[in-house]
């Protein structure tokens, strides 16, 4: 088995075309806490990698989920990810990408699925096609500032990761996002409201 990523929290696999994402152990966690969280990140990763392809958001197909071992196995993605082709774009091919990232966003966002970790590191390009991952801090959630916020943590990823383009890449992203979803609009109000409560929660 090939180890493909050490993150945060989990060790990544690949084997005959499979993914598998094994939830590792913390030691700095009480034992009991680390077990249940490893759990509920796993399962929740799981349904949503599911609802969002449902949704028509590509997504690796979840293959099994073993609790015990806090594994699930996925189909695997041959792509780049986002994070490393982005200086590689002309001025449209990045539009279009962007622009594509955000209506795959409000698909996500019309269905009530919050990604949780919206960065150009948690979506992969291949033949063409944007695939979403890494839903363990997801959840389902219907409000508005939950789906602001998830704005909120792209919009704030785009400005750290790619700050040479993010007038670009936030533009498109959010003409595609508008596009996709009549209240999207609103979304983008709270998100830009929420990041202003921040600012003046921090500066006090
Ligand atoms: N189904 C898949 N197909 C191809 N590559 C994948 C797949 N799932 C994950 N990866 C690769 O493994 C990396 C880590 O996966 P993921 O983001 O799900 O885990 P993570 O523990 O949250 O990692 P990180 O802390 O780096 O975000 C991804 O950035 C991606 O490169
Ligand atoms: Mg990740």
């Amino acid at each position: 088995m090939e180890v493909i990523a050490k993150g945060a929290e989990a060790n990544l696999y690949l084997e005959d075309n499979i993914v598998l994402k094994e939830r590792i152990r913390k030691e700095y966690r009480i034992p009991e806490i680390d077990e249940a969280l490893r759990s509920t990140r796993t399962k929740r990763e799981a349904k949503l990698l599911s609802l969002a392809r449902r949704a028509g958001v590509p997504t690796p197909v979840v293959l099994d989920v073993d609790n015990r071992s806090k594994c699930i196995t996925m189909s695997y993605v041959d792509g780049e990810k986002v994070k490393y082709i982005v200086d590689t774009l002309s001025e449209e091919e990045l539009n279009r990408l962007f622009s594509e990232i955000g209506s795959l966003a409000a698909k996500l966002h019309r269905a009530n699925i919050i990604h949780g970790d919206l960065t150009t590191s948690n979506m992969l390009l291949s033949q063409g096609r944007v695939f979403f991952i890494d839903f363990g801090l997801g959840e389902v959630n219907p409000s508005l500032e939950a789906k602001g916020t998830d704005l909120l943590v792209f919009r704030k990823s785009v400005r750290s990761t790619h700050y040479r383009r993010e007038k670009e890449i936030l533009e498109a992203f959010f003409s595609g996002y508008r596009s996709e979803y009549p209240e999207g609009e609103e979304v983008i109000e709270r998100m830009k409201r929420i990041e202003k409560r921040g600012r003046y929660v921090s500066a006090r």
